[in-house]
């Protein structure tokens, strides 16, 4: 049985598992680290392969000294373990697992793996995945965000159409035995509005779906295996923001080799992780850093989205929203060109806040990118899609 595990911080600390329920086994999955339930379900064993040592903080210890170590610990903050941690060879510990905390037995109760969490466990809503001692955590979370403008570009409603179809089609796909999946990709220049997209569509079905972000690039995506029983019957949102976060491989310490969450995310969109009724949301900034596999390949990413600058009826809709009637001049539309939304929201703020004209507002804001580009761009190499194409 070849137990391994490796300190990371509290909160990670044999954090991403899977149960295996036959041999009461919880695997832990892409990072080489395995921790079983022992017999009386209180007890893990925790070891680590020949070559590597546990560590805390900066000392690498064996397991032996690892326990002398930290019994001597005045504050053992490592897993709850206060005393009930014993060496059983120079690799292996085993330790008491401590789950009292109200929180832990919640996590517990969630993940379908273990004893309690049924179906219907979870109820619909916007949930943030983050690591804990029990596996991935979902955390209840709500948006707050500027209200959502209809802004009756041809890409929205292209997209929210596309998405109320493919939610009410799960019949056609179960006809025809596939799983009911679909992944988007929105990308474009900063403060396009992919986020405020997004955040609508989530509001949308977020009564008649679990939205799961996936915030960490820490996340194994994996892991969600736990949920996938639970969760797969009805529908999931993903979201990943920034989605080129999750490509680099991470250098997670210098004794654990690099971790690179592209194998975990091509399996996830189209492989054996994949779920059933699932759809996700990604964007990004810089489509030029994503890989091909992951682009040039429908059903991994079914649909490529770009999210354009405002066009002219989009910077009229949008000014005509937020400003006073009579303020919206052809001459302001055509001033606008090139800015993204948020930069026409920045516009709307100063022209509300200090009571000035449109115009030099807009003068103010050119000056001000006159200097972005003086001064910040020579030396700024993450400018993203469309740099240098604002007020053009
Ligand atoms: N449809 C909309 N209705 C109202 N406001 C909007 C809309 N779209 C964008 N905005 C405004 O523009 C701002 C920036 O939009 P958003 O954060 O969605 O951009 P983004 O494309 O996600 O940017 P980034 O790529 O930098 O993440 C929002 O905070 C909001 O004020
Ligand atoms: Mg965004």
């Amino acid at each position: 049985m070849a137990l391994q595990w490796r300190r990371r911080d509290r909160d990670r600390g044999g954090a991403e598992f899977n149960h295996d329920a036959a041999n009461d086994e919880v695997q832990v999955r892409k990072t080489a680290k395995k921790i079983v339930k022992m017999p009386d379900g209180n007890w893990i064993a925790i070891s680590v392969p020949d070559n590597r040592r546990f560590q805390y903080d900066t000392k690498v210890f064996t397991a032996r000294e690892f326990v002398d170590f930290y019994s001597s610990l005045e504050r053992r903050d490592w897993l709850d373990w206060s005393q009930d941690v014993i060496p059983i060879d120079g690799n292996t510990i085993i330790a008491r697992w401590y789950a009292d905390e109200e929180e832990d037995a919640k996590n517990l109760q969630r993940l379908g793996s273990h004893d309690g969490a049924k179906r219907g466990d979870i109820p619909f809503g916007i949930y943030k995945a983050e690591n804990s001692h029990w596996g991935v955590k979902l955390s209840p979370m709500s948006i707050n965000q500027d209200k959502y403008i209809d802004l009756l570009s041809e890409t929205t409603r292209d997209l929210l159409a596309d998405i109320e179809a493919f939610i009410s089609s799960n019949d056609k796909f179960k006809a025809l035995n596939l799983l009911h999946k679909r992944g988007l990709l929105l990308y474009g220049s900063p403060g396009t509005g992919k986020t405020m997209l997004i955040n609508h569509i989530i509001e949308r079905y977020k009564h008649m779906a679990h939205v799961i972000f996936i915030e960490s690039d820490e996340i194994f995506i994996s892991n969600f295996h736990d949920y996938k029983e639970i969760l797969q019957d009805k529908l999931t949102i993903f979201v990943i923001e920034e989605i080129t976060n999750f490509l680099q491989p991470k250098v997670f310490d210098e004794m654990l080799p690099h971790f690179d969450a592209m194998p975990q995310i091509l399996t996830f969109l189209d492989g054996q992780d994949s779920w059933d009724n699932m759809l996700l949301l990604a964007t990004t900034n810089y489509p030029e850093r994503i890989p091909m596999n992951l682009i040039d390949r429908p059903s991994r990413f079914d649909r490529i989205i770009r999210i354009d600058q405002p066009d002219e009826l989009v910077r009229r809709k949008y000014l005509e929203t937020v400003l006073d009637n009579g303020m919206v001049t052809q001459e302001v539309l055509d001033k606008t060109k090139g800015m993204s939304i948020a930069h026409l929201k920045e516009m709307c703020v100063q022209v509300k806040m200090q009571n000035k004209p449109v115009l030099d507002v807009i003068k103010e804001m050119e000056d001000r990118k006159a200097e972005i580009g003086r001064f910040f761009m020579p030396n700024n190499k993450e400018t993203g899609v469309g740099s240098g194409t604002l007020f053009t």
